[in-house]
């Protein structure tokens, strides 16, 4: 499975549009890829460059569905299963990501996306950057990456992900190997966050076959069908990086990011480069979609749930629906309360009940304007650790962000507001009439 296999496919559905018009990676192909935001594209003549550029692939739930040869219902399910029962993939001899090899490196011939004026410089944003870390083994993630010259990037480790823990454990840097043009199981599982000693290729592998090959002078493996591999090494040294536009679409600022040194870059015969949308749709559910069954596995140890959705209002990170079969007057809260713990980010959670499209926000608004009572069903918890990303938390340099979580229970009440227990039929009477068809 590669990102070929699913530009065929995505051709074939008609869901691809190729773009004949010379565009030039400078500003405007970030704007030409914002217009049509939501559709797979390729560029077929890029500006100044040899490579063809590809955008949008993870834009839409349904072309991950599409991929993997699922109903988009299947997705959260497909992913916990891949996330709790990893396959070590096989290692091949030889892979179509080293049919060229270019000892010359220059990141200069890479169409590398300027996307606003106000950005740090052209950023690698579909980069998944592989390395070991000394104690859990391999590693894989995405990290911005700012490009310095011919030969130097500079790259955004947040502090505490793998990344960063593992480099902070070494004097002289890390091997790393940076793999652009990859398949939809391969960004997937590259935007989880295992515990440590999991291997996001593993999960992969579990999604669909992901074969991988060793680098060629790094003690480090890729997945065979990946389109570029930068080869490399983390340093100790630092470079101003930013700004950047981030998830939520506000400009993040600039700090310190560690430099890399590219030492080799491999392809594919006519590369295929893949851009990535910051802030867009495609950054939103790369962010989300892996958050989901963390969610879904917590929250279904107190109770019976049935989906998770993380909106793309709240950025697909902040905010979440929760949908649960209550079987207890209680469950609405038990369910806020394993929300936040599935999903250390989260920031509002509404839980709902079966009867409720999670994908309608008018549908789940409905929910809380004829099920919730804020004195009764809302809890609010001052104080916690909550997400970087957000602009209204406090942030304070050095220590953790601090954000007030908010958690609204829409559920149907099991009691009435003077606190006798409803009946059944009571219950159902909150039910939307419907009109035939
Ligand atoms: C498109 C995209 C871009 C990201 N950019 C960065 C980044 O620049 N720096 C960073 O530290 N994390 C970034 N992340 C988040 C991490 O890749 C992600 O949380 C990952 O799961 C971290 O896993 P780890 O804690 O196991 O290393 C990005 C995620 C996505 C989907």
């Amino acid at each position: 499975m590669s990102l070929r296999s699913f530009l065929d496919k995505a051709g074939e559905t008609g869901r691809l549009m190729a773009i004949q018009r010379e565009v030039d990676p400078y500003l405007e192909m970030a704007r030409v890829i914002n217009r049509l935001e939501g559709q797979p594209l390729i560029f077929e003549k890029v500006k100044g460059y040899d490579y063809r550029v590809v955008a949008g692939i993870c834009a839409e739930r349904e072309y991950f569905a599409l991929d993997l040869g699922i109903d988009v219902e299947q997705l959260l399910f497909t992913s916990s299963e891949a996330l709790a029962n990893p396959l070590t993939p096989e290692i091949a001899d030889a892979g179509p990501c080293q049919q060229v090899v270019e000892e010359q490196v220059n990141l200069e011939k890479l169409p590398i996306l300027t996307h606003l004026p106000q950005d740090g410089g052209p950023y690698i944003t579909a980069g998944v950057v592989v390395i070991k870390d000394p104690d859990y083994g391999r590693n894989v993630s995405f990290h911005r990456l700012l490009r310095s010259g011919h030969r130097h990037l500079v790259a955004r480790l947040v502090e505490g992900r793998g990344t960063d823990t593992a480099l902070k454990k070494t004097a002289d840097g890390l091997e790393v190997a940076i793999c652009i043009g990859n398949s939809l199981p391969v960004l997937l599982a590259a935007a989880m966050s295992p515990p440590p000693e999991v291997d996001e290729f593993s999960i992969a592998n579990a999604l669909r076959p992901t074969p991988l090959v060793r680098c060629l002078a790094l003690d480090l493996e890729v997945p065979a069908e990946t389109e570029i591999v930068l080869e490399g090494r983390i340093t100790q040294a630092t470079a101003p990086e930013g700004p950047f536009l981030d998830l939520t679409g506000t400009m993040d600022i600039v700090r310190e990011g560690h430099i890399i040194e590219i030492a080799r870059i491999t392809h594919r015969r006519q590369p295929i480069y893949q851009a990535l949308l910051p802030g867009g749709r495609e950054h939103k559910l790369l962010m989300g979609l892996p958050r989901e069954p963390t969610i879904h596995t917590e929250v279904s140890k107190v109770c019976r749930c049935l989906n998770v959705l993380l909106t793309p209002g709240g950025a697909s990170w902040l905010h979440g629906v929760v949908q649960i079969e209550k079987r207890d007057a209680d469950d609405g809260w038990r369910a806020i309360d394993a929300a936040f713990r599935g999903h250390s980010s989260l920031k509002h959670v509404v839980v709902v009940d079966e009867d409720i499209d999670i994908y309608d926000p008018n549908d789940v608004e409905w929910a809380i304007a004829t099920r919730f009572q804020a004195h009764s069903d809302l809890v609010i918890w001052e104080g916690r650790p909550g997400s970087s990303l957000d602009p209204s938390a406090i942030h304070t340099p050095g220590q953790k962000t601090r954000t007030t979580k908010m958690g609204l229970d829409a559920t149907i009440s099991w009691h009435t507001a003077t606190g006798e227990l409803r009946s059944p039929e009571e219950r159902e009477a909150f039910k939307r009439v419907r009109y035939e068809d």
